[in-house]
């Protein structure tokens, strides 16, 4: 198949930390499998970082290694275009329309956004706020098929979804009366599905769909079993990064909390260890009652020696080739720059769709 019949598939990262396993089970690593299967855009979102202040040097230094670690886990920049969100001006244009036409109820349910700006008081950035609207700018742009993420994302693409059927139904001519739809639906071929998910000539945007892992939608935090492991944990113990040492993940790893018991059963009421059990499935593509049958008799510590061997054995070349491509600053550069190129010439041609459609002159 030729890229232009391919789907689109398109994913990101915030570059506001290190890279954790969470990122690796719930993202990159099906970014990875799938990446053949679909035309990709994998990019870094350095404009949605903005949202929490950071140091420049130290920011510069957390994009260009998440970009080196996208290609360090398998993206191969001549397969996908790989890129950095700030590179495409079009991302932070289309957030701007977008904004205009979306709603500040939907916007205040976003349980992200009720997360991340309770541990700001009064002054809550608008960034914050406005975080889901630029995700969906950076999704419609390029008439993305699939949104590969874990469980936390899915709303955020409900959102994009929402605001590419309402700018679809305002400003296609095709969808303003029902007989010109009725038209329209016929020539697409479906008459049964819902009119406002069929994709018609003159739609300005795709639909499009979030695809959720069924193994490591949401890896926990080691340190409490009952919480997301997140970037910006502040127990450095609560994660392991795709570029801690060998003996970090260890010491993470044996030193994970686990409930008061023995036996390994992988059942809710383990919290602890069915994590711990979530990501040996997800690195041996095992199921779970495999997992548990072979840990029968055997004590925690069994499972999280085995469990830390295995994350010592995936990450380590991770790392080692992140610190090499990090060194050769040479072929980032190359990388970001022919990705920014390719992503330009696509975000454009549905950017300037946009602008006509809304009446700004070009
Ligand atoms: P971010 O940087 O928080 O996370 C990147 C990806 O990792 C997934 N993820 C997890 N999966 C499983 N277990 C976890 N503990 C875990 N933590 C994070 C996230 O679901 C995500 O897939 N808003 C996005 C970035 C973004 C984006 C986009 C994504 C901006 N524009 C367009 C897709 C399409 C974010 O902050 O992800």
């Amino acid at each position: 198949m030729t890229s232009s019949q391919k789907q689109i598939m398109l994913s990101a990262l915030t570059p506001s930390n290190r890279i954790t396993i969470g990122n690796y089970i719930g993202a990159i690593k099906n970014w990875e499998k799938m990446s053949r299967d679909y035309d990709c855009l994998f990019f870094v979102v350095d404009l949605h970082a903005l949202t929490e202040r950071r140091d420049p040097t130290h920011q510069q230094e957390l994009s260009r290694r998440a970009l080196a670690s996208y290609i360090a886990c398998g993206l191969d920049p001549q397969n996908v275009t790989i890129f950095f969100q700030s590179h495409v001006p079009a991302h932070a244009e289309l957030s701007w329309i977008l904004t205009c036409h979306s709603y500040m109820g939907e916007l205040s349910r976003m349980t992200q956004f009720k997360d991340k700006s309770q541990k700001h008081g009064e002054s809550i950035p608008a960034g914050l706020f406005s975080y889901p609207v630029l995700m969906a700018a950076d999704i419609l742009l390029y008439q993305t098929d699939l949104v590969p993420v874990g469980i936390d994302q899915k709303q955020h693409i409900e959102l994009a979804r929402d605001l590419a059927i309402r700018m679809n139904g305002l400003y296609n001519p095709n969808r303003a009366s029902k007989s010109k739809l009725d038209a329209a639906l016929k020539q697409a071929g479906d008459t049964k599905s819902d009119p406002q998910t069929v994709k018609i000539a003159g739609d300005l945007f795709k639909l499009p769909d979030a695809w959720i892992p069924e193994v490591g939608a949401k890896i926990m935090s080691l340190q409490d079993p009952t919480k997301k492991m997140s970037k910006s944990d502040p127990d450095p113990k609560a994660a392991v990064y795709i570029d801690d040492s060998d003996k970090e993940i260890e010491k993470k790893v044996k030193s994970a909390v686990t409930d008061s018991g023995s036996e390994i059963r992988g059942t809710a009421d383990q919290p602890g260890v069915l994590n711990l059990l979530t990501i040996q499935q997800s690195l041996t593509g095992k199921s779970l009652d495999e997992l548990v049958q072979s840990y029968a008799g055997k004590m925690y510590g069994h499972l999280k020696a085995e469990t830390a061997d295995m994350l010592v054995e995936k990450i380590r070349p991770i790392r080692e080739e992140t610190e090499r491509l990090v060194r050769d600053g040479i072929y980032l550069q190359q990388v970001m720059q022919q990705g920014a190129e390719k992503a330009r010439a696509r975000a454009d041609a549905t950017l300037n769709q946009v602008k006509d459609a809304l009446g700004l002159i070009r």
